[in-house]
C-alpha cells in the first residue's frame, strides 16, 4: 500500500516516512520545506515539492501515484506566534487540509490520519484528559486543530472519509537511530532548548512560571516519545484497513513531569550542569496536561515503549550530531 505523508520532512513527518518503509509501505513525500527540512528527506521515498495552498500542486501528486491512505502532518505549529498572527495559521491550516482533503475525495482515497493535538482541550477541569473533555482551545493553533476534526467528522458523514485524529500531548526524543529528529526555527520546545543549553549554545534555560498549583510549582506536561507516537500511526492505519470507521483518539504516555524535573532529568542524562533562571509564565500555558491514552490501548491494542530517560537520550544523541 502507498502511503502519502504530508509534512514528511519535519520532525514527526520524517520519522514517519522512516517506519513506515522499515514495515514495507511504499511511501510519498509531500512538503513545501517551509518549517520542514531538506536534510530529512528520506532517500528511500519519492518527494513532491509543493504547497497544500496551492490545490493544483497536492491534486498532481494523486494523478501521479495511487495512494492509498494518507497521513496529514503539514501544519505550522506554534501556539504563541498563532496568538499573535491567526491569519497566518487559519490560512495555512485550514485551506491546506481544505484543499488536501478536497484532492483525497476526487481521487476516491478514503482513508486519512490526522495529526491533532492536545491543544484542542485548552485548560482542563481535571486530568488525565480523556477523549469527550470539553475542547476549549486557548489559541488560534488549537482552533485550527479541532476545527479539522469536525470538518473530518462532516466529512465522514457525508462523504464516507475515514479518518483517525491523533491528539498528540508532547512530542519528544528522536530516531533512536540518529537519523531524524527536531530541528525548529526558532526552538521554543523545553527538551530541546534544555539540551541546548546543556550544549553551550545557550547561557541559560528559563523556566516559565514557578507559582503554578502544581508540586513543584512549574507546569506538568505529558512527554510522549517521537517513536511511540508513529507506532500508533501504524496501529491506526491497521485499524482504518480492517474496521473502516473514523475515531478520535489522545495520545500521550499517561505520566505527567514538572519543567523542573525536565531539567534534573537532561542534567543527569548529559552529565552537564547548566544555568537555570526563573522567570513569568508564558502567556497561555495550561498548568498541567497528562493524557489519558486508555482508549487508544483498548481499541487498537497500542502502548508506549519508552520513558523519559530514552526520550532525553535520543533527544542528546540527536543533538550532540546537530
Ligand atoms: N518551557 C519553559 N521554558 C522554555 C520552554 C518551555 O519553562 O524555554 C515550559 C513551558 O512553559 C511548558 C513546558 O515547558 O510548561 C513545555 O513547553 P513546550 O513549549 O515544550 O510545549 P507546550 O506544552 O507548550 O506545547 C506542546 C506542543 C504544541 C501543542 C501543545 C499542546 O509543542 O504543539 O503542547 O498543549 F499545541
Amino acid at each position: 500500500m502507498k502511503i502519502l505523508v504530508v509534512g514528511g520532512a519535519g520532525y514527526i513527518g520524517s520519522i514517519a516516512v522512516k517506519n513506515l518503509i522499515r514495515q514495507n509501505y511504499e511511501v510519498v513525500i509531500f512538503d513545501n520545506l517551509s518549517t520542514g527540512n531538506e536534510c530529512l528527506i528520506n532517500k528511500d521515498a519519492k518527494f513532491f515539492r509543493g504547497d497544500l495552498l496551492d490545490f493544483n500542486e497536492i491534486s498532481q501528486v494523486f494523478k501521479n501515484e495511487k495512494i492509498g491512505a494518507v497521513m496529514h502532518f503539514a501544519a505550522f505549529s506554534q501556539v504563541g506566534e498563532s496568538v499573535k498572527n491567526p491569519q497566518k495559521y487559519f490560512i495555512n491550516n485550514i485551506s491546506g487540509s481544505l484543499n488536501l482533503f478536497k484532492a483525497v475525495l476526487e481521487n476516491d482515497v478514503k482513508k486519512i490520519i490526522f495529526s491533532s493535538s492536545a491543544s484542542i482541550f485548552g485548560e482542563p477541569k481535571t486530568v488525565p484528559i480523556i477523549e469527550e473533555a470539553e475542547k476549549n482551545p486557548t489559541s488560534p493553533y488549537g482552533t485550527t486543530k479541532l476545527m479539522i476534526e469536525n470538518i473530518l467528522s462532516d466529512y465522514d458523514k457525508a462523504y464516507g472519509l475515514k479518518s483517525v485524529c491523533l491528539r498528540y500531548f508532547n512530542a519528544a526524543g528522536a530516531d533512536s537511530e540518529g537519523k531524524f529528529g527536531e530541528m525548529h526555527d526558532p526552538e521554543t520546545h523545553l527538551i530541546p532548548l534544555v539540551l541546548k543549553t546543556a550544549k553551550g549554545e545557550r547561557d541559560a534555560i528559563k523556566i516559565f512560571g514557578t507559582d503554578y498549583k502544581t508540586k513543584d510549582g512549574t507546569c506538568i506536561r505529558d512527554y510522549i516519545h517521537v517513536e511511540d507516537l508513529i507506532s500508533a500511526h501504524i496501529s491506526a492505519l491497521d485499524f482504518l484497513n480492517k474496521e473502516n470507521k473514523s475515531e478520535k483518539f489522545n495520545l500521550g504516555s499517561e505520566k505527567g513531569y514538572s519543567v523542573r524535573e525536565i531539567i534534573e532529568k537532561c542534567k543527569k542524562i548529559t552529565g552537564i550542569n547548566f544555568k537555570v533562571e526563573e522567570t513569568e509564565r508564558r502567556a497561555g500555558d495550561p498548568a498541567k496536561l497528562i493524557a489519558s491514552s486508555e482508549k487508544i490501548k483498548k481499541k487498537l491494542g497500542w502502548k508506549p515503549t519508552k520513558n523519559l530517560d530514552n526520550i532525553v537520550k535520543d533527544a542528546w544523541k540527536w543533538e550532540k550530531k546537530m
